[in-house]
């Protein structure tokens, strides 16, 4: 690494007011940047306050290293150390601008963050590289391919993230798919769709929606959907509770965010099924995100998905009538998402490669 750079631990600051914050909203601007620079936009940067919101996270501590050269702050990784679930993991986001690549900052950078996660006594750390669909158009011949360990995802080498990721001694996970769909949703579309779904059920399940807090009534159902069941969008369940699901959403509330839910009851049974939500980060109301989507197995297959999908569609553009854009990220072997995704018009974006370390492998 060249003379002139050093790293160091980012002071979070109280509030973003004022010089305190300085340092703060430059390491935003910098993750914005390198998004702008990766994706033509910067849809996917994070807002400042819903990054100081995550550093204030009682359930993940956050911590911000910086990268300066000649004093000013040229990259950034946040490591995310989960204090609840996943004990043994930190989750790492590496950001180097593209005027000072390519000399050696990100390895350092990620060095230091390595360096800090065993520190802290973290067995596992994990990276995430992100591929525009089209960087991918020109497949490489196998030689050149990262096999992801789960799954038949790969990423090319020739990607320089891929590179960067595999030669820090990372092991690619998996791949997932990302997509994008362009709001509004046609007005027909959606009524057709859900008339595809009551049809195809025969009109067996009701929906159900609310913004940001469960109704008392469902609480305690969807607790149930989280604990039982592997999420179709993507994720891994994770030990939840009741107190758990008021508290991410007081969590939510204080950062600004805001939550679409829409869930599908079986008239049958009153039990719910199934549940699909939307997110709309703090402070930016024109990018969406498609959280989780839990339907049980046995009411696949019977456009429950569809359905409910297409209606928390139709309360976000109720909700946020400004929202251009909506994203989603699934699993390639998901077919079943996929295929209620590509019925409403998602179109692919890119791909997403989850890499891992796990310190006890190596020797
Ligand atoms: C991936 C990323 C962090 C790399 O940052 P960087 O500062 O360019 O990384 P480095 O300079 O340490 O390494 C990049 C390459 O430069 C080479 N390099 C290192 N020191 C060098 C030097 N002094 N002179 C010239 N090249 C050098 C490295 O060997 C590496 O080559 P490789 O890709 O063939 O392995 C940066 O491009 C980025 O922010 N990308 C977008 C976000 C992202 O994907 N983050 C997750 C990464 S896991």
């Amino acid at each position: 690494m060249e003379q002139n750079t050093s790293i160091e631990q980012l002071r979070i600051p109280e509030t973003l007011e004022g010089e305190s914050a300085a340092d703060f909203l430059r390491a935003v601007e910098v993750s914005r940047l390198v998004r702008l620079h990766t994706w033509g936009n910067d849809e996917l940067a994070y807002t400042a306050e819903e990054l100081l919101a995550q550093c204030h996270d009682p359930y993940e501590w956050y911590v911000v290293l910086v990268a300066r050269r000649d004093g000013v702050i040229v990259g950034r990784a946040g490591i995310a150390l989960p204090l609840d679930d996943n004990t043994e993991l930190a989750h790492v986001t590496l950001d180097v601008l593209p005027s000072a690549e390519g000399r050696g900052l990100g390895r350092k950078v990620l060095e230091a963050a390595e360096l800090f996660v065993r520190g802290e006594n973290r067995k596992i750390v994990v990276v995430e590289t992100n591929h525009p669909a089209a960087t991918l158009e020109n497949n490489a011949p196998e030689e050149e391919q990262v096999l992801a360990a789960e799954g038949s995802g790969t990423l090319p080498l020739s990607s320089r993230e891929a590179r960067f990721a595999y030669s820090a001694g990372y092991e690619l996970e998996r791949v997932e798919q990302f997509s994008s769909l362009t709001l509004p949703l046609s007005e027909v579309l959606a009524a057709e769709l859900t008339a595809k779904a009551k049809a195809t059920h025969n009109s067996s399940y009701a929906v159900h929606q609310w913004l940001d807090t469960c109704p008392e009534r469902w609480a305690g159902e969807i607790v149930r959907l989280e604990q039982g069941l592997g999420t179709d969008d993507g994720g891994t369940p994770e030990t939840w509770d009741l107190a758990k699901l008021r508290e991410a959403e007081e969590l939510s509330a204080l950062t600004g965010r805001r939550t679409m839910v829409s869930a599908a009851e079986c008239l049958e049974s009153g039990a719910l099924v199934g549940f699909t939500s939307i997110s709309i980060l703090g402070h930016r109301t024109d990018v969406a995100f498609q959280d989780e989507t839990i339907v049980e197995v046995p009411h696949k297959g019977k456009d429950v998905g569809l359905h409910i999908k297409v209606a928390n569609m139709e309360l976000l553009m109720r909700e946020f009538p400004a929202t251009r854009t909506i994203y989603t990220w699934n699993s390639p072997v998901n077919s079943y998402m996929l295929s209620v995704n590509r019925q409403l018009g998602y179109v692919s974006a890119g791909v997403t490669g989850q890499w891992r370390k796990d310190f006890n492998a190596l020797r």
